[in-house]
């Protein structure tokens, strides 16, 4: 029998795919998707990972949003070495130059005057948004009434984002989670509460507090969030390739997605792209060590990059030689000479995938200590 679809029973051809998103404004900043098939990216706040030097990478890599590492509301006016640090914001600069990104500075505190002050610091260090942290799950800061501990009390949320709101000419914006545990599962009520307050834009942690990372984000919540919101959501838990933002996008409708632990491993993924060749992953490594270093200092520079080392060159397996040599050279001359030697035999070729597996991604979950 022949296989062939006469031209009346062909089925229409089908309408082309609506982009995933057409992009969105958070206040004056308009946030498009880099092509018109991927959804707009947005680097999460990360702890010990989403420093200066780590933000100017993804932004070069094309995330729209990039989110800073936390800072507690009480710190942010102390003098040391570590503040300035942590508040060195100075990279927006650079996006305000290039309109290439935008930065989300990020605070928390267990008082909302006390966020909301520190929020003005915040911004006059140079951050172009303000995004309250009310998701960290993590035990030292919920017990002191901070992070996720205002999802017990709503009406303290509406209060610290108000009062933020007034505090700042920037954008407030509000990362968050679904809800304390199963029971208390109020993500509707708290978008409602943050937009009342002004906050223009919230991003989602599709777990509850209790969860903290375990099983698997529920994605169905970020969808019950987008229906009820007025403002940009963002959608966030377990993206880990390009597919899953695609499929974050179009099961829950949010407006961008917001991509963590994915981004350690492979920073290529606000390109689109689930991985890049060794040669170009070398070429990463020796611009984030620069820029680590430029940051931290050579030494501290070096360990601390080599998380994401560890992680670009782990297809190598855990005892090639070049790996270890990699993660174990203290000295930065050193190994930059040597990344530059091995990179003149590398092919440029196919994309290797980074992307983490499950297991992979859960042991890269945040315990608040580093
Ligand atoms: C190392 C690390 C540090 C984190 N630090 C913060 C933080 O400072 N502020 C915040 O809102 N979330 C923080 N998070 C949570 C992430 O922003 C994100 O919500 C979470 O990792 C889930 O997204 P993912 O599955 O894409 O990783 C951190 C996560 C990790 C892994």
């Amino acid at each position: 029998m022949s296989t062939e679809i006469s031209g009346q029973d062909r089925a229409p051809d089908p309408a082309p795919e609506p982009p995933p998103s057409s992009g969105f404004d958070i206040g004056p900043y308009r946030l498009e998707p880099l092509r018109p098939s991927l959804p707009v990216l947005a680097l999460a706040p990360m702890a010990g990972v989403a420093n200066w030097a780590f933000r100017l990478v993804c932004a070069r890599l094309e995330t729209r949003l990039v989110g800073v590492e936390f800072v507690n509301a009480k710190v942010v006016g102390h003098r040391s070495h570590r503040i300035d640090r942590l508040l060195d914001y100075s990279d927006a600069e650079v996006y305000a130059e290039t309109g290439m990104s935008v930065l989300a500075a990020q605070i928390y505190g267990n008082e909302p005057e006390l966020i909301a002050l520190g929020a003005r610091a915040l911004q006059e260090r140079g951050a172009q948004i303000v995004d309250i942290n009310f998701g960290c799950s993590v035990p030292l800061v919920t017990r002191k009434g901070s992070c996720a501990a205002y999802l017990k009390d709503l009406d303290r949320l509406y209060e610290a984002v108000r009062a933020t709101v007034e505090a700042v000419d920037v954008p407030v914006t509000v990362k968050t989670r679904i809800g304390w545990d199963d029971d208390t599962i109020n993500i509707v009520e708290v978008v409602q509460r943050a937009q009342d307050a002004g906050a223009r834009a919230i991003a989602v942690h599709a777990r509850t507090v209790v969860q903290r990372y375990s099983g698997q984000a529920r994605w169905e919540w970020i969808a019950r969030a987008r229906e009820a919101a007025r403002i940009p959501v963002l959608g966030n838990g377990d993206v880990r390739t390009c597919e899953h933002a695609l499929a974050m996008v179009e099961q829950t409708g949010c407006d961008g997605v917001m991509i963590g632990r994915a981004a350690i491993a492979n920073p290529w993924i606000f390109s689109g792209r689930n991985g890049a060749p060794l040669a170009e992953r070398v070429d990463l490594a020796i611009e984030l060590l620069q820029l680590m270093a430029r940051f931290r200092g050579e030494r501290v520079g070096v360990l601390e990059t080599r998380k994401h080392l560890a992680l670009y060159f782990r297809c190598l397996g855990k005892q090639s030689p070049v790996r270890l040599r990699i993660l174990t050279t203290d000295s930065l001359e050193e190994l930059l000479d040597f990344l530059r030697g091995w990179r003149a035999d590398l092919p440029d070729d196919v994309d290797e995938d980074l992307s983490l597996t499950g297991a992979e991604a859960a042991s890269l979950a945040w315990s608040g200590t580093g």
